[in-house]
Parts: structure tokens; sequence; C-alpha cells
């Protein structure tokens, strides 16, 4: 049973990765259960996001090993190889992300930052609220104007289209999140290990000798 005494606990994953990650699973969680409403709470989920999703990137660049995205951002056809392997349960076993996982936290980054991004954009165009409204913000501000000089309570809201990107963006970045979360349990059984324990304390068993 040698294999399975394995000794030492090592850190793997830094206390703003473990946070990070706690943040964008309950903002997204909210944020997709909301759907929008209230806005409130819709959009301060959004930007929490938001923030994480930037700081988690800054982080991939100047952060320790295990955090930097040069440690495992690495070609797809390694990542290929290892879902192959994978799958077959014979996968070898990574401490910091796997090629495979690697790619998807880019993926994940990637989909959460167009997600909120367009989430901002719509607001903006059609609200005139939020960081882009000077931006995208006159026409939503005229068309408020007038039904606020008419008494009307029914507001009509420009860039629609923009609300079906930031929808399609959240179910892109949602379907992302259930391969992930399966790539997880995947590898937690493949390797006998409590991946997203390691998540949460941060440390993980050290390699066998
Ligand atoms: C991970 C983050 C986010 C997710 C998963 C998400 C998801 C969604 C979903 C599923 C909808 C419903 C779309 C529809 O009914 O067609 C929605 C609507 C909306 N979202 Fe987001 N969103 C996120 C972030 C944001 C952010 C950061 C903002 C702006 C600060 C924002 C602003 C809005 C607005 C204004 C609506 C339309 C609400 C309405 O008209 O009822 N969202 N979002
Ligand atoms: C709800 C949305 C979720 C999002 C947006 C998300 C996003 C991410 C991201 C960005 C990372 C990379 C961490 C980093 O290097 O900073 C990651 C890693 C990880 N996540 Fe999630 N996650 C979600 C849900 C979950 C859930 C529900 C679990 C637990 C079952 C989980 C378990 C893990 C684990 C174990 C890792 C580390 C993977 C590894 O060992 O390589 N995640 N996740």
């Amino acid at each position: 049973m040698a294999g399975l005494e394995r000794r030492e606990w090592v850190r793997v994953w830094d206390p703003l990765v473990r946070v990070a990650h706690g943040v964008l699973v309950l903002g997204f969680a909210i944020a997709w259960l909301t759907e929008g409403k209230p806005a409130w709470l819709h959009e301060w989920a959004g930007y929490a996001v938001a923030a994480t999703v930037a700081l988690r990137v800054a982080w991939g660049i100047a952060g320790p090993r295990e955090a930097r995205f040069a440690s495992f951002v690495v070609r797809p056809s390694a990542a290929l190889t290892y879902l192959r392997q994978l799958l077959a349960l014979r996968a070898p076993r990574h401490l910091g992300h796997s090629p495979a996982g690697g790619i998807m936290v880019v993926a994940l980054l990637a989909s959460l930052a167009a997600t909120t991004a367009t989430g901002i954009a719509y607001l903006g165009a059609s609200r005139d609220r939020g960081p882009l409204a000077p931006l995208l913000g006159a026409e939503a501000a005229r068309l408020q104007a007038e039904a606020a000089a008419r008494d009307e309570t029914r507001i009509r809201r420009p860039a629609r289209w923009l609300k079906q990107v930031h929808d399609a963006a959240a179910e892109i970045t949602l379907l992302l999140v259930i391969a992930h979360v399966g790539g997880v349990a995947l590898a937690s059984f493949a390797h006998r290990e409590n991946l997203p324990r390691a998540m949460v304390t941060g440390y993980k068993q050290a390699p066998d000798a």
C-alpha cells in the first residue's frame, strides 16, 4: 500500500486564487439565478465577478508560480492528449492545473469577461447606467426623458441585441462551468484525491517519491 501513503501536504493554491474562486462561484451563481432582477443584486454580483476576473488575470502574470498562466497554459494538443488519458483513467497526476484544466481556466476567465463586459455594455446602452453610460447611454437617456415628460411608466429599451449577446455569453459560461465541474470530478476520481477541498484549503498531498 506504499502508493496510498502519501506523506506530506504541500501548499498549491495561494489565498488570492482560493478567495477569487469563491467569489467567482458565488458571483456567477447569484448573477445566473437573478437573470437581471433584482437589478442591484444582479449587477453587484456581476461587478464582483468582473473585478475578480481582472485581479486573477493580473495575478496570472505577476503571482506565484502555480497561479501564473506561464506555468499551466500549454498547447491544445497537450491538453487533448491529457484528456484522452484522463478518460482512460491513465492520466499523470499534476500538482498545479493539468494541461486540460489550464485551458479550462483560460476559457472560464475569457467567458466570464465577455459575460460581464456585455452586461455592463447593455446596462449603459439600455438604461444610461453604469460605467459605460457616458459612452453608450445617449439614446436610452433620450427615451427615458421622453417617457418622463409624458408621465409614462413603460420605457422602451434600446440595444436589445446586446441583451441577447449578454444572455448567450452567460449560457456559454454555464456550459463551460458544467464541463469544468465534470472535469474536476473525473480528475478527483482518477487520482483518488479531493480537488474541491484543495481549492478551499490550498493544500494537496505531495507526489509519491
Ligand atoms: C457572471 C456574470 C453575469 C451573468 C451570469 C449574467 C446573466 C444574465 C442573464 C441570464 C440575464 C437574462 C437575459 C435575458 O433575459 O435575455 C441577464 C440580464 C441582464 N444583465 Fe446580466 N449577467 C452577469 C453580469 C452582469 C453585469 C456585470 C451587468 C451590469 C452591471 C449585467 C446587467 C444585466 C442587465 C441590465 C440585464 C437585463 C435585465 C432585464 O432587462 O431584465 N449583468 N444577465
Ligand atoms: C460556478 C462557477 C465556477 C467558476 C466560474 C469556476 C472557475 C474556476 C477557475 C477560474 C478556476 C481556476 C482557478 C485559478 O487558477 O485561479 C477554477 C479551478 C477549480 N475549480 Fe472552479 N469554478 C466554478 C465552480 C466550481 C465548483 C462547483 C467546483 C467544485 C466542485 C470547482 C472546483 C474547482 C477546482 C477543484 C479547481 C482547481 C482545478 C485544478 O486542480 O486544476 N469549481 N475554477
